[in-house]
């Protein structure tokens, strides 16, 4: 295999082995420039369906396309070289059936590059997960808190504070480690049962709002740099773009209307010949 062509990119098998050695670092990503910037840091760059509200202002993930997860994919994958990308299979593109699902996770690693779906899959949907498994397809799964149940339970609420609701999201995570899952997001769960999860599988749980005993972390990047006014209470603010970009962008208004900008070394002049 010539040097080109060889990966040097984070591999399934490479996160699956962290299990219990070393924490997992992982972050969404929507744009090549972001993706860029957080590739060295990350092990893995998700391309979450989280864009449908981060980046185009939809209310709830369910709207999200398979082309706008593709468009997306394509932008983290150029953006990026050392993680691995994983993009989320949306809403209505995988429950139909195992065919369907397989069809649209094709797509998306052909047309994007990525190394690896997701799927916010309940236990109904271990088959499909195995028949993608067998069949080549990378999935990491997602239990817990599911956004694209919104609908279904009447918002984004937490999950597993009762003791039917705790055996619910066991049961989803057991499934999706037997139906061959390399790895499973836990959103939104007490930090008991987030424990409880993690030693009970034997791939890696990647946390969201589950507490630090998961085997590795997610958040929603645009999240966790301040980009928005309001952000979950799991999430640790790490920047505030928002004010920064306030106060960038009232000094470059303020600039344009004065007449200051451009100034005299941001104009280009006319070079004569001679
Ligand atoms: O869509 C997303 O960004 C996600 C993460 C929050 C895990 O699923």
């Amino acid at each position: 295999m010539s040097k080109q062509v060889q990966s040097r990119r984070v591999t399934v098998p490479a996160i699956r082995a962290l299990k219990g050695r070393e924490k997992i670092v992982c972050l969404t990503a929507y744009t090549a420039p972001v993706a860029a910037a957080l590739d060295p840091h990350v092990d893995v760059l998700l391309v979450g369906d989280s864009l449908g509200m981060v980046v185009h202002g939809l209310p709830t993930p369910t709207a999200v396309t398979l082309e706008m997860m593709i468009l997306h994919g394509q932008a983290v994958v150029r953006g990026s070289s050392h993680a691995m990308v994983v993009v989320d299979l949306p809403f209505g593109t995988f429950e139909g059936s195992p065919e369907q699902a397989f069809a649209a996770s094709v797509r998306v690693m052909k047309e994007t590059g990525c190394q690896a779906v997701k799927i916010e899959a309940g236990e109904g949907l271990a088959g499909t997960i195995a028949f993608l498994v067998q069949r080549g397809v990378p999935v990491m799964g997602h239990v817990g808190l599911r956004p694209q149940a919104v609908h279904i339970d009447g918002g984004f609420k937490a999950k597993g504070r009762n003791d039917d609701e705790r055996a619910r999201v066991i049961a989803e995570a057991r499934a999706a480690e037997d139906a061959g899952c390399f790895a499973i997001v836990l959103e939104g769960v007490s930090e008991e049962l987030a424990q409880e999860i993690t030693r009970i599988v034997r791939v890696p749980t990647i946390g969201i709002g589950a507490s630090p005993h998961c085997d590795g972390q997610i958040l929603v990047t645009d999240d966790m740099l301040g980009v928005f006014e309001w952000a979950p209470k799991f999430v640790r603010r790490y920047a505030d773009l928002r004010t920064i970009i306030t106060e960038a962008v009232s000094r470059y208004a303020a600039d344009v209307r004065a007449g200051t900008f451009p100034g005299a070394d941001e104009v280009y002049r006319f070079k004569s010949k001679d």
